[in-house]
């Protein structure tokens, strides 16, 4: 575009904004345009390096994106993300490698209320950034008011459980399977693929942002899947005191958070065995296995979720659920598939003293064929919950990359 043409624009944007009362609230954004109008000289080169936006009004006027774009594709992650051991987790398909323009989209699909029958409930409507991108009620609230039948997880790390299956029960073998199956839940957000993707098209932004993305306008579901996968693998959580525990040898950790992070390595309690993925020696960078397993929450059949079980039928898989990454985990709550726990404590007084003899319960939660009893103090239970409070990451859920781009709803 050249730069007569772009200077032009920017004018008429700009007296657009000031026609509605609002800009795009980005400080140096009215700054260039005020500069370039006052001085009165349209024809002028606009210096090298200038940032002068490209984003056309149809656009700016619903969303406030930044002029550079966000850096999705090449976070500045620290060295116990970038091992062999870590990347070996990456469950990316070779043909949806992040790119900074497809996760913008990705971004934008995820806070639209337009992708829900009624225009009532976006994906961020149950995965709410300030949660680590998990809900605070134990079940959510679909477009129609009627809930879900499980807990809403935290979308943390997502990108490294190794063999890339989601929900409680892992019946989404990819990723980019998962994301389209909200926009078709009846209870979720209740459309067609056909119907998302008119919704998509009858929005005067899209078309900007999908040919940023692709080179050309056309709204598919299968782009739309491409986008909202790669924002939501975007989502990586490492800026927690634990990962400067880990850079360090943890002599940023308090006498309590050490003694919790012992006890959860320990074999006393086997949390680590089960919340890391340990195929591979240990890593702790994630913290999330790539399993379902049974964790002793109910005896048997007592309610009518057997996770893993009921999807194939195969009695040895009851009560196997998913096991989410614990990063943010002080967030997430409530906890479990079912959100059966109010807080951290509770979960540990579980492990402590309320396992139960499921006829698939883990080996590790076992003791000489009874479920475990840890016989924890309760300096120990704190001890427990003050490690795992290590695990909050403030800057991912406040990191403006992840937040909602909309500038009213
Ligand atoms: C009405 C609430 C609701 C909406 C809207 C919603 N989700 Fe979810 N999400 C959930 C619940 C509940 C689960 C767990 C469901 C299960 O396992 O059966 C879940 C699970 C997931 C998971 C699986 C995470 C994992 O680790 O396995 C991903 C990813 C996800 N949602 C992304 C999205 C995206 C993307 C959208 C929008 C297209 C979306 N969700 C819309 C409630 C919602
Ligand atoms: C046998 C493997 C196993 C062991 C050992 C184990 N867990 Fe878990 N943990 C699980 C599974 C499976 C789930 C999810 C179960 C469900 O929701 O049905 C889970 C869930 C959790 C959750 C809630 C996660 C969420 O997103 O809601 C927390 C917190 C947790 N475990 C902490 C611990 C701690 C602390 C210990 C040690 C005291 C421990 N776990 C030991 C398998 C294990």
């Amino acid at each position: 575009m050249g730069s007569l043409l772009k200077i032009n624009i920017i004018i008429v944007s700009l007296t657009l904004l000031t026609a509605c009362g609002g800009g795009s609230g980005d400080a140096s954004l009215d700054e260039t345009e005020s500069t370039t109008v006052t001085s009165g000289a349209p024809e002028t080169e606009i210096p090298e390096g200038t940032t002068t936006s490209d984003i056309p009004i149809e656009v700016s006027a619903a969303l406030s994106l930044p002029e550079v774009m966000h850096n999705y594709s090449d976070p500045d992650l620290p060295a116990h993300f970038n091992t062999a051991i870590v990347q070996g987790f990456d469950n990316t398909p070779i043909d949806n490698v992040i790119y900074d323009e497809l996760a913008t989209l990705g971004r934008v699909l995820f806070y639209e209320k337009q992708l829900s029958a009624n225009g009532m409930i976006a994906c961020a409507g149950c995965h709410l950034q300030a949660n680590g991108f998990s809900d605070p009620n134990q079940f959510s609230i679909g477009f129609q008011g009627v809930t879900t039948s499980r807990n809403s997880m935290g979308l943390a790390n997502s990108k490294y459980y190794e063999r890339g299956h989601f929900f409680w029960d892992e019946r989404a073998n990819t990723l980019e399977d998962q994301v389209l199956e909200p926009i078709q839940s009846v209870v979720e957000m209740g459309l067609t693929l056909e119907q998302a993707e008119s919704n998509v098209i009858g929005q005067a932004y899209y078309p900007y942002l999908f040919e940023q993305a692709f080179g050309d306008s056309t709204v598919t579901s299968e782009r739309m899947s491409q986008a909202l996968s790669q924002f939501v693998r975007s989502m990586i959580s490492y800026q927690s005191k634990y990962d400067t525990g880990v850079a360090s040898n943890f002599i940023n950790f308090s006498a309590t958070e050490n003694r919790g992070r012992d006890l959860f390595n320990s074999a006393r309690t086997n949390c680590a065995t089960c919340h890391v993925n340990n195929r591979n020696n240990g890593n702790e960078a994630i913290l999330q296995p790539d399993r379902t397993f049974n964790n002793g929450l109910d005896a048997a059949l007592v309610n009518e979720d057997n996770g893993v079980g009921d999807l194939v039928n195969t009695q040895n898989q009851n009560g196997r659920f998913k096991v989410g990454s614990l990063r943010n985990i002080e967030l997430t709550a409530p906890y479990m598939h079912d959100g059966r726990f109010a807080t951290l404590l509770d979960v540990v007084e579980h492990y402590n003293s309320g396992v139960q003899d499921h006829p698939n319960l883990d080996n590790r939660l076992q003791r000489n064929g009874d479920p475990i009893q840890m016989n924890l103090s309760d300096q120990q239970k704190q001890d427990l919950v003050a490690f795992m409070l290590t695990l909050t990451d403030d800057t991912f859920i406040t990191d403006e990359k992840f937040s909602d781009p909309f500038i009213s709803q």
